[in-house]
C-alpha cells in the first residue's frame, strides 16, 4: 500500500458502528436487540443487491427503511416511535474508536481520502459531520447519480474519475468481505478490516491486508510526496 496515493473508505461497518444505532435503544427494542440489529443489517445489504440486479433502484434511505420494517416483523415488534427513531440514529451512528486519529494521520501526510459508500449523500453527510470527520475528505462518493449498488464496477469507477488516480493507486478499506472482493476485482489494493474477525470469503479475490483496525494501516504508508 505505500504506493498508493488514495485512501477510500466504505462507510456503514468500516468508519461508522452500524451497531451503534440498535445498541442506543437496546432498553427499548428488548431482548432481541442483537437479533434485530443483525436481520436490519443483513435485510439492508440484501436489498442493496436485489436492488441492482434488477435494476430496480431505491436510495439507501429507503432501503434502510425497507430492511427496519422486514426486521422488525420479524421479531414481531410493531412500534412506529422506535422505527423512526432507530432511523433517526442512522444520520449520527458512532465512529469505531481509532477512525478519527487514523483519517487525521493519513490526511496530515497528504493523502487524498475519500468515502465510496452504498448510502445516500445526505446520510453520509450527517453521519460524518456529526462525527466531526466530513472536513477530513476530499470527496464523498456515493451511488445516488449511478442508480446501483457496490459490488457493480461502475461504483468503484467513480473513485478513479473522481479522484483521478489509477485504480491500483487506490487504497480500499472496507470491514465487509464482498466490498472487498468487488473492490479487488475492480483493481483496487484492499485492506479488509476484519474487526470481527470473520471466515474469509470466498469470492475469488484475496485482499492485499487483513487488518484488525483502521490504525493497523498506517505503519504500511508512505507519506505522499507526489502533490
Ligand atoms: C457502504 C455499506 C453498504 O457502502 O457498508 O457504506
Amino acid at each position: 500500500l505505500s504506493s498508493c496515493r488514495a485512501f477510500v473508505f466504505d462507510a456503514y461497518g468500516t468508519l461508522f458502528d452500524v451497531g451503534s444505532a440498535v445498541a442506543r435503544l437496546r432498553d427499548s427494542v428488548g431482548d432481541e436487540a442483537d437479533r434485530l440489529s443483525a436481520l436490519w443489517r443483513q435485510k439492508q445489504l440484501e436489498y442493496t443487491w436485489l436492488r441492482g440486479l434488477m435494476g430496480e433502484f431505491a436510495d439507501f434511505w429507503t432501503v434502510t427503511g425497507d430492511a427496519l420494517d422486514y426486521a422488525m416483523d420479524q421479531i414481531g415488534k410493531n412500534d412506529p416511535i422506535l422505527r423512526a427513531k432507530l432511523m433517526e440514529t442512522y444520520l449520527s451512528l458512532d465512529t469505531f474508536p481509532e477512525v478519527v486519529s487514523t483519517l487525521q494521520t493519513l490526511k496530515d501526510q497528504g493523502h487524498k481520502l475519500a468515502i465510496l459508500s452504498n448510502g445516500a449523500r445526505h446520510m453520509l453527510i450527517s453521519a460524518a459531520k456529526s462525527s466531526g470527520i466530513l472536513s477530513l475528505f476530499d470527496q464523498i462518493l456515493c451511488v445516488d447519480e449511478l442508480k446501483t449498488y457496490k459490488p457493480h464496477p461502475d461504483v468503484y469507477q467513480l473513485a478513479v474519475d473522481k479522484l483521478e488516480v489509477e485504480p491500483g493507486e487506490i487504497s480500499f478499506q472496507s470491514s465487509n468481505g464482498w466490498d472487498i472482493a468487488g473492490a479487488g476485482h475492480f483493481g483496487f489494493r484492499t485492506a479488509w478490516i476484519n474487526r470481527a474477525l470473520n471466515p474469509a470469503e470466498r469470492l475469488s479475490h484475496v485482499p492485499d491486508v487483513v487488518l484488525g483496525g483502521l490504525d493497523e494501516l498506517l505503519p504500511l504508508v508512505s507519506q505522499n510526496t507526489k502533490d
